[in-house]
């Protein structure tokens, strides 16, 4: 029989490893693109080495938005990363150093490839991938929870994403990126974010984030939460906050909403280990690593299985 004490020294233990983890950036999608390879030994990736390891030690002092290239000719690398609007340089940073690595595991040979995390986006090409408005290939993540009154919660997202998009191409000095909330019924809101690459224009921006928006009833309808990913915009809401409240603490979500937030962590466990390669491994068994690369050009990019 397993002692009383020890659950409790093992639920200390797991309590303690979650809370202090909770820094570590979270993956969520990535699209290796089909373009091309390189070999592990070529010029292309020593300077793909060179510019990633650049970035990510400026990813602080550039913080949410940095481009950047090394090599010449056939071997010129083209890297962008975007941080969420509301991270902090720390974890900008931290997001940086982890998507830079991450992408080389799963995108191991291919000269173009992109992925998310929770707090950033990040990446690469060998064509110039500079202040060009791209809205493929795209990845969604999806709350499988239903709301009970969809009709209801279309209008009121509708009209908050509708906001969200005015709001964010309204004015450029915002770095294009909203957030707001909105109530929905009783003291539930729903919760919305926008954002687009602050490298193109603001009419761009709108294209990229209506796109997006349009999305939303072919992979997501009355879902409770719902995420579009594109290379130079994202969108996402919710039903719990999951902005950062940059003057004040962000407010606990209700035990239903962490509920949500539980099953659209999918591999939420994976905060809980250290272990990379653990973590590596859960994480490609969970998302469907082998099944989920695109093809470089939006066609057959399937919905996320969360
Ligand atoms: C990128 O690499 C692919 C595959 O090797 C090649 O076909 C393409 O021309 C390259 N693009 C540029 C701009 O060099
Ligand atoms: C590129 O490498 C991947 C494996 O990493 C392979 O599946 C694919 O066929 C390769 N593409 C080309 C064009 O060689
Ligand atoms: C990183 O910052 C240093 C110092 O500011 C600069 O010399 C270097 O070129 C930057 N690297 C990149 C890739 O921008
Ligand atoms: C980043 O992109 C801008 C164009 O948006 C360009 O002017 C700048 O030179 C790029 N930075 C680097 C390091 O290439
Ligand atoms: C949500 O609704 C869809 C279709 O209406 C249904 O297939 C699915 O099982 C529902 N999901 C949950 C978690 O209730
Ligand atoms: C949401 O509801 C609260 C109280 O029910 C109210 O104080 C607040 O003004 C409402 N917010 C909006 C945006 O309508």
């Amino acid at each position: 029989m397993v002692s009383l004490g020890f659950l409790v020294f093992l639920s200390a233990v797991l309590i303690h490893l979650c809370i202090s983890s909770n820094a570590q950036p979270t993956y969520r999608y990535h699209i290796c693109s089909t373009a091309g390879n390189y070999t592990t030994g070529s010029q292309y990736r020593a300077n793909f080495n060179s510019l990633f390891s650049s970035l990510s030690s400026n990813a602080t002092l550039h913080n949410v938005f940095y481009n950047a290239t090394a090599g010449q000719n056939s071997d010129q690398v083209y890297a962008i990363y975007l941080c969420r609007g509301d991270a902090s340089p720390d974890v900008c940073r931290d997001c940086v150093s982890a998507s830079s690595q991450e992408i080389l595991l799963r995108c191991p040979n291919q000269k173009e490839a992109i992925i998310w995390f929770d707090e950033c986006m990040f990446r690469y090409s060998n064509r110039s991938i500079f202040a060009t408005m791209e809205d493929t290939p795209f990845g969604f993540l999806k709350n499988p929870n239903n709301y009970s009154d969809p009709v209801q919660f279309k209008q009121i997202r509708e009209d908050l994403l509708e906001r969200l998009v005015t709001k964010a191409i309204s004015d450029s000095s915002t770095g294009m990126f909203a957030t707001r909330e909105t109530n929905f019924s009783g003291n539930l809101k729903i919760y919305g974010m926008v954002q687009c690459t602050p490298d193109i224009s603001l009419s761009d921006c709108n294209i990229c984030l209506r796109g997006s928006v349009a999305e939303i009833p072919n992979c997501c309808e009355g879902k409770k939460g719902a995420r579009v990913l594109k290379p130079s915009c994202n969108i996402r809401y919710e039903s719990f906050p999951f902005i950062e409240q940059k003057a004040t603490a962000p407010a606990s979500p209700t035990i239903s909403d962490r509920e949500d937030m539980t099953s659209l962590d999918a591999s939420i466990q994976r905060r809980c280990f250290s272990w990379k390669v653990a973590l590596t491994m859960m994480t490609r068994r969970e998302m469907g690593y082998d099944r989920h690369s695109g093809d470089g050009k939006g066609n057959d990019v399937p919905y996320h299985p969360i």
